[in-house]
């Protein structure tokens, strides 16, 4: 971001003591939209928000003590991904008690805590739910594989060996091996789409679906707004076995070089959802279901809304993996969401906890900082729900290890060295200077992954104190969100839709008798580009322009419609009167 004159200082000075209170105005809720529609969610990777137990390790009494500081920020809603026991082979995603806390984080004592204090800071709490497979640690497992006859053992997949021996079929896990364990005990292979200690569960057998269905129950009688389900469009595979037809080639994440035709996406999730749907639909307060499938394309993705009978909130990581700075695709993505045949609303994100964060992602090397202020500003004013991850608002890069030795995740562990696992982008967040937790831990403790050097200037306290900082940027972007009609309820018209290097839309909403119309224009290319609002079907003679947020002007600033200038990566956000 350039240097800002003083004007522009005192500018964006002016705005502060509205966001130093700290007071969020409420949702206007006048089109009787469910809370969901007009929500930020905030992902928390529960280990690395807040240690105060000095253990290194985050925990629910650290993500409490935080949730003043997300409500500053504008946050809703948040999603923090598995807390309950688990051995961590999987960092949680293996869980060994569905109703229960790990002692790591803490106490259900904690989590009730939590509750309380997300309902003060009027924060909602969205838990992860992992419904395809369990822990190997499981009581459900440690009965199923212990005989033939358990009255467990049809919970998971148990197959013969092939007839000349081996796995049953030629079926891959996720981290680039067999999805298939031969385990000695019973002489039969268990099957498992993640890691060997995360087998899948048998969703065809009745029982597995009500125990799932009571542990649905258990978090929504405590008061949790909803869930993200993890990895759910690979609850089903072919009963008959068919091996998956092979690729040509590998791609680059682990050695996986076979179309999982039979092992995800079966039509049989789609009765599931509308079960859950069901389910979660008779708890007042809207509860809200996230489905994490990444699915190939936007027929994919409108299939999970099903009927407005499964899910509210597909992610769509269409998106999230364009992976790409350009206009052109942008608008293609964002056009096929708004037309999505299922009518279903949009949920979208750039970061998560397993894959490279967006500032590295999007960045060019040189303009990383304009880069993440143009990502913010479109995650932020298109028609969705965005779903940010934990330290975007600051601009955290993905800092993987260099060593072998010092991997936590395992698929960076089998993977090394083409594949370096997922701890970059799981780092400690980074509150203060202070070196060398930042915040996350007092110093004297070491953290179970090391924070990153860049936490000298990239936290939130050096940031909060720099009016144009990246902190700044998402502050006002997300005050705007809950204040301007037309980034509430607005519908989304593409503009200059030949524009190879600008992506620019209007939101437009009703407010009584009067129009609200907002302008967004993001420079997606390395060179000064002007563009035309004044004179087109969207923007009519006589309108002026003001700027509500950008990455390189000054907020409050009265903007030309005949010419938009905006610098490299420059976006800007304009009223129109
Ligand atoms: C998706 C989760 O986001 C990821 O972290 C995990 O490894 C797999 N599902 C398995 O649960
Ligand atoms: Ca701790």
């Amino acid at each position: 971001m350039r240097r800002l004159s003083l004007v522009v200082l005192l500018a964006l000075c002016s705005v502060a003591p509205v966001l130093a209170q700290g007071a969020r105005p409420t949702v206007p809720d006048s089109a009787g939209d469910p809370w969901w529609k007009h929500a930020v969610i905030y992902e928390i990777y529960p280990r690395s928000f807040q240690d105060t137990n000095r253990d290194g390790v985050g925990d629910l009494k650290g993500i409490a003590s935080r949730l003043a500081y997300l409500h500053q920020l504008g946050v809703d809603a948040i999603w923090i991904t598995p807390m309950y026991p688990s051995p961590q082979v999987d960092f949680g995603y293996d869980i060994s008690d569905y109703e229960a806390i790990d002692p790591i984080y803490g106490t259900m004592g904690d989590f009730d805590d939590l509750m309380k204090v997300a309902k003060q800071q009027g924060i909602r709490v969205i838990m992860d739910l992992v419904l395809n497979h369990t822990s190997d640690q499981h009581p459900w497992f440690l009965q199923s594989r212990s005989s033939r006859t358990n009255p467990k053992r049809d919970w998971y997949i148990w197959h013969d060996p092939a007839p000349g021996g081996g796995p049953p079929n030629n079926w891959q896990s996720w981290f680039g091996h067999s999805a298939w364990t031969l385990d000695p005990t019973t002489g039969q292979y268990y099957y498992h789409y993640f890691y060997v200690q995360q087998p899948d569960l048998n969703w065809r057998n009745p029982e597995v679906k009500k125990a799932m269905y009571d542990v649905l129950r258990f978090w929504l009688d405590k008061g949790v707004s909803g869930f993200r389900m993890d990895a759910v469009s690979r609850l089903f595979e072919d009963p008959n076995l068919h091996d998956d037809p092979y690729l040509p080639g590998s791609n680059a994440f682990g050695d996986r070089n076979i179309q999982h035709k039979y092992t995800d996406d079966l039509p049989e999730i789609h009765d599931v959802f509308r079960e859950i749907r069901k389910l979660v639909d008779s708890y007042p307060g809207h509860p809200v279901l996230i489905s994490e499938a990444d699915e190939p394309n936007i027929q994919g993705l409108a299939r999970m809304y099903g009927h407005d009978d499964e899910i509210q909130l597909p992610m769509d990581f269409q998106i999230a993996d364009a992976n790409e700075l350009s206009a052109t695709k942008f608008r293609k993505l964002f056009q096929d969401v708004e037309n999505n045949p299922a009518h279903g609303w949009p949920e979208f994100f750039f970061s998560n906890h397993d894959q490279p964060r967006q500032w590295d992602r999007y960045g060019d090397g040189t303009h990383n900082q304009q880069i993440a202020g143009l990502m913010a500003i479109l995650e932020l004013t298109a028609r969705g729900t965005p779903q940010m991850y934990y330290g975007e608002e600051i601009g955290m890069r993905t800092t993987e290890p260099t060593r072998k030795e010092d991997v936590r995740d395992p698929e960076g562990i089998t993977g090394w060295p083409k594949e370096k696992g997922r701890d970059g982008e799981r780092t400690p967040m980074q509150w203060t200077a202070e070196a060398p937790n930042a915040g996350f831990s007092p110093a004297e403790v070491k953290t179970w992954l090391p924070v990153p050097e860049s936490a000298r200037t990239v936290n939130v306290a050096t940031e909060s104190a720099q009016p144009e900082s990246l902190y700044n940027l998402y502050r006002r972007l997300l005050a705007l969100r809950h204040t301007e009609p037309a980034l509430i309820h607005g519908d989304y018209r593409p503009l200059n839709e030949d524009d190879p290097n600008v992506f620019s839309y209007m939101r437009q909403a009703r407010v009584g008798d009067r129009t609200r119309k907002v302008v967004v224009a993001l420079n997606m290319s390395n060179a000064i580009r002007t563009i035309r609002l004044q004179g087109s079907k969207a923007v009519g003679p006589g309108a002026t322009g003001k700027i509500l947020a950008s990455n390189f002007e000054a907020a409050g600033s009265t903007q030309s419609l005949g010419e938009v200038k905006l610098p490299a990566f420059g976006g800007v956000v304009i009223g129109i009167q």
